[in-house]
């Protein structure tokens, strides 16, 4: 068996940075309120005619050039997405076509903040047992068209941003480099706390006059704010170290932490109920907010540019989020 190590990374945000007092022109809120609950300073949104494809597929091009691998090389492509451009068909097929490839296998992944995860272990599968060997998994959101910027939406929307990350997976030249291992886990019972109900196909028609009139319109995401926060900082910890005894390791031998930038104040938490220092967490989430599916890719790239990742690091990727779904992977760093 070999492991899958990253060849390349690359990422795209919108060139719209929307500050806490661009925010209060759409609703009652306050940067006080959003920093000291969030730790968000800004996030960017999209102008008009963009999809979530358009900023993968920047991503993507950035991820290949710096993998040194041709679009054409690619054996299969893997969009994880809750934002897709359309319903169907995927993303993936998308970004695909804007590539300017044919032929490998295209699909979505729509498991929100767990779905760069999920992706990444797929892709691994791909690679270990040698069918594949160059997978370009891309995390992309365009969360600003589907919030509800009014101040009945306000919890829900200060919270989300737009971008999109991507990275090309190929096999790595040593058994003890690459991805370790990956841990997978969904709670079905726990959908409700946080989902986006409408259209649905349980209505016929999905969409009607009264769906779309509704005083709290089940076509705007419905967050239980504090359920999510506490659910967070528990699976959080349960799942990395799940990680670390799979591998015979423990939180000291974590060389970086990088957790799904939902909330600054769950990162920090989760950091003190392990005993982590703040060099050991990467978080980025000031600057984007939470894009969702790319924060993981997205803040691996920055890591990676900023020179908090070296070659041999312990790294650990961890996400939790809607679905419930959680998810880790750790890393022996190879490039
Ligand atoms: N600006 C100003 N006031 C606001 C805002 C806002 N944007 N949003 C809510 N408020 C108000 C509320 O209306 C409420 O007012 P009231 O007391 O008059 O009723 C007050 O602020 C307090 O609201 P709470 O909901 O109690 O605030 P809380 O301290 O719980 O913080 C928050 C809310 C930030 C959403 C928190 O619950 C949280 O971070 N939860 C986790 C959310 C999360 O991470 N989601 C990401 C998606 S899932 C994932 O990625 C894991």
């Amino acid at each position: 068996m070999r492991n899958s190590r990253i060849l390349g990374v690359g990422r795209c945000v919108p060139e719209q940075v929307v500050t806490h007092a661009d925010m209060s022109a759409y609703m009652e809120t306050s940067d006080d309120w959003i920093q000291q609950r969030t730790g968000i300073r800004e996030r960017h949104f999209i102008g008009e005619d963009t999809g979530a494809s358009d900023l993968g597929v920047v991503a993507a091009r950035e991820a290949l050039d710096r993998a040194g691998v041709k679009a054409s090389d690619l054996d299969l492509i893997i969009f994880a997405t809750l934002s897709p451009d359309v319903d169907m068909p995927a993303s993936a097929c998308l970004l695909q076509a804007k590539l300017g490839v044919s032929g490998m296998p295209a699909f979505d992944v729509r498991n929100q903040c767990s779905g760069f995860l999920y992706s990444l272990s797929i892709a691994d599968n791909f690679i270990r047992s040698g069918t594949f060997e160059h997978v370009l998994v891309v995390g992309g959101e365009i969360h600003s068209t589907g919030i509800d910027l009014t101040t009945r939406g306000r919890e829900v929307a200060v919270i989300f941003g737009d971008g999109a990350a991507a990275v090309v997976l190929g096999p790595s030249d040593r058994p003890d480099r690459g991805i370790l291992s990956t841990h997978l886990h969904a709670e079905g019972k726990f959908a409700e706390k946080l989902w986006l109900e409408e259209p649905g196909t349980r209505k016929a028609p999905r969409l009607t006059d009264e769906i779309l009139d509704a005083e709290d319109p089940g076509f705007f995401p419905h967050m239980e704010g504090r359920y999510v926060f506490r659910h967070a900082v528990t699976r959080f910890p349960e799942v990395i170290r799940e990680a670390l005894e799979a591998n015979g390791l423990t939180v000291p031998d974590i060389s970086l932490l990088i957790p799904h930038q939902a909330n600054l104040r769950i990162s920090q938490m989760v950091a003190s109920s392990l005993e982590l220092s703040e060099q050991q967490v990467f978080n980025n989430i000031d600057r984007y907010g939470n894009t969702t599916a790319a924060t993981i890719p997205l803040a691996t790239r920055d890591a990676v540019a900023q020179g908090k990742i070296k070659k041999g690091d312990l790294v650990l990727m961890a996400a939790v989020g809607a679905g419930y779904t959680v998810g880790a992977s750790l890393w022996r760093w190879a490039y």
